[in-house]
């Protein structure tokens, strides 16, 4: 597929999908939803890649969903042609991790779509709201839900209520994101994370990512179960096999996801 919303590029291990509408402020339309799930399956589907990025511009990661598209949609519309649904799910359910590296506005539907993410780095100058209450709706991309579990009730709720920002260095102190850097250095940051994790066994990183990701929607011991199945299940793998064996021989693993 060729791309006009977006650039993706790999570097050895790591895919990385860049919004690019600067015009819009990476607001997401139809067309970058398309390309971004398009993006994420041909990554996804191709075995030299273990670990995706997730980016947008110093300016901003994303202004949000693209107002100017929604204005005269009706919630038939809305509903019939599942107006960015696709990409929540394909995100939420992506089975190789996501690194979303943000700077600027990270807002509406961007912030979902970084929240969609497993791990968010943040340049210093990135600001996080969720200020459709000011456009008269709510959130919609997951949100609700979302910036709640991540930050609590209360926090989650003035911001969607109020439509207030909050800065990097309240997103981090609040749990909202990993790390806050410079902005020079944001992608490289991500990059560093996206490294480490490619070196890993990528049977055990998309099981490991699949157990955390299970805590979120399940009672403990239902959870506790669920890792002990996948934990037995890497008991089968050769990775298993290469990372015990090559600790006893004091060298490094080469992992190659069977
Ligand atoms: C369409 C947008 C946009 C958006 C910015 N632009 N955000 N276009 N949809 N979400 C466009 C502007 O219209 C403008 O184009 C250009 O980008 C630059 O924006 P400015 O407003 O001139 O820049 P600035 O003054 O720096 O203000 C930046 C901003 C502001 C604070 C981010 O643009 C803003 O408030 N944007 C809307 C944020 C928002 O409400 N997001 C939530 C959307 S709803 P022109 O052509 O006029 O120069 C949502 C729901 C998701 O995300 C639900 C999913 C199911």
């Amino acid at each position: 597929m060729e791309y006009s919303t977006i650039i993706v590029q790999r570097e050895g291990r790591i895919g990385i999908i860049t919004l690019n509408r600067p015009e819009a402020l990476n607001a997401l339309n139809s067309q970058m939803v398309k390309e971004l799930i398009s993006a994420l399956d041909s990554l996804n589907q191709d075995e030299s890649v273990r670990c995706v990025i997730v980016t947008g511009s110093e300016r901003a990661f994303s202004a949000g969903a693209d107002i100017k598209e929604m204005v005269n949609m009706n919630s038939v519309q809305m509903a019939m042609t599942e107006h960015f649904f696709p990409l929540w799910d394909k995100v939420g359910r992506y089975p190789k991790p996501i690194v979303a590296a943000v700077s600027g506005f990270v807002l509406g539907g961007g912030l979902e779509l970084a929240m969609s993410c497993d791990i968010i780095v943040a340049s210093e100058t990135a600001v996080f709201g969720q200020p459709e209450i000011d456009i008269g709706v709510m959130p919609g991309g997951g949100g609700t839900q979302r910036l709640t579990r991540a930050i609590g009730k209360y926090k989650a709720m003035e911001m969607i209520l109020t439509g207030k920002r909050i800065n990097a260095e309240e997103a981090y102190k609040f749990g909202l994101v990993n790390a806050v850097v410079p902005k020079e250095l944001f992608i490289e940051e991500a990059k560093k994370i996206a490294t480490k994790i490619a070196e890993k066994s990528p049977v055990a990183v998309k099981l490991a990512k699949a157990a955390v990701n299970k805590a979120l929607e399940v009672g403990l011991t239902q959870g506790l179960d669920f890792e002990r199945e996948l934990f037995y299940l890497l008991f089968s793998s050769e990775d298993k096999q290469e990372g015990m064996k090559a600790f006893i021989e004091k060298r490094k693993p080469d992992f190659r996801g069977r």
